[in-house]
């Protein structure tokens, strides 16, 4: 059984990464409505990650005898200005989700429960390949600007991500 301290942070994160995933599909919308269907795939590959993630934390919690909660959440909010506004707040999210996961950390640390620090060790790792991503992407659209063949590069470029 986990502290219920660490249960209920950590049903926290699963509605921290459902939240994710809703609000990478909504950005998904946006672009499949303006048609860029690269930038479309790329941000619903990201949510179904998100989804993953979601559910690898409720399998742990399970897994260890508690229970995992789905819990309501709040309505996506993006700003659509522009792509370089659009991924700037996927950036600023992933960080923020750095620091979630990194407060966890600290909780498993601090209630030394080996088993949860084990676990998260694998977000730690996660987040650093998800900001990395996110910062790649922002700077390719900084050089590749808003509109003409950079654009349509970058979309055909964010096409190619696999399904994981
Ligand atoms: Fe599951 Fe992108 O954090």
């Amino acid at each position: 059984m986990l502290d219920p301290k660490m249960e209920k942070q950590l049903n926290q994160q699963v509605a921290e990464e459902m939240y994710s995933s809703n609000l990478y599909l909504d950005m998904a919308m946006h672009y499949a409505n303006v048609g860029l269907d690269g930038f479309a795939h790329w941000l619903r590959v990201q949510a179904t990650e998100e989804r993953d993630h979601a559910l690898k934390i409720t399998d742990y919690i399970s897994q260890q005898g508690s229970r995992a909660v789905i819990g309501a959440l709040a309505e996506p909010k993006a700003k659509y200005d522009s792509n370089k506004v659009i991924f700037e707040q996927v950036l600023h999210h992933e960080q923020h989700i750095s620091k979630c996961i990194h407060q966890l950390v600290d909780l498993a640390i601090s209630l030394k429960d080996h088993a949860t620090q084990a676990f998260l060790q694998w977000f730690v790792t996660e987040q650093v390949e998800e900001e990395e991503q996110a910062g790649k992407i922002l700077n390719l659209l900084k050089i590749a600007g808003e509109h003409g063949p950079g654009l349509i590069s970058m979309d055909r470029y964010l096409a190619s991500r696999a399904a994981e």
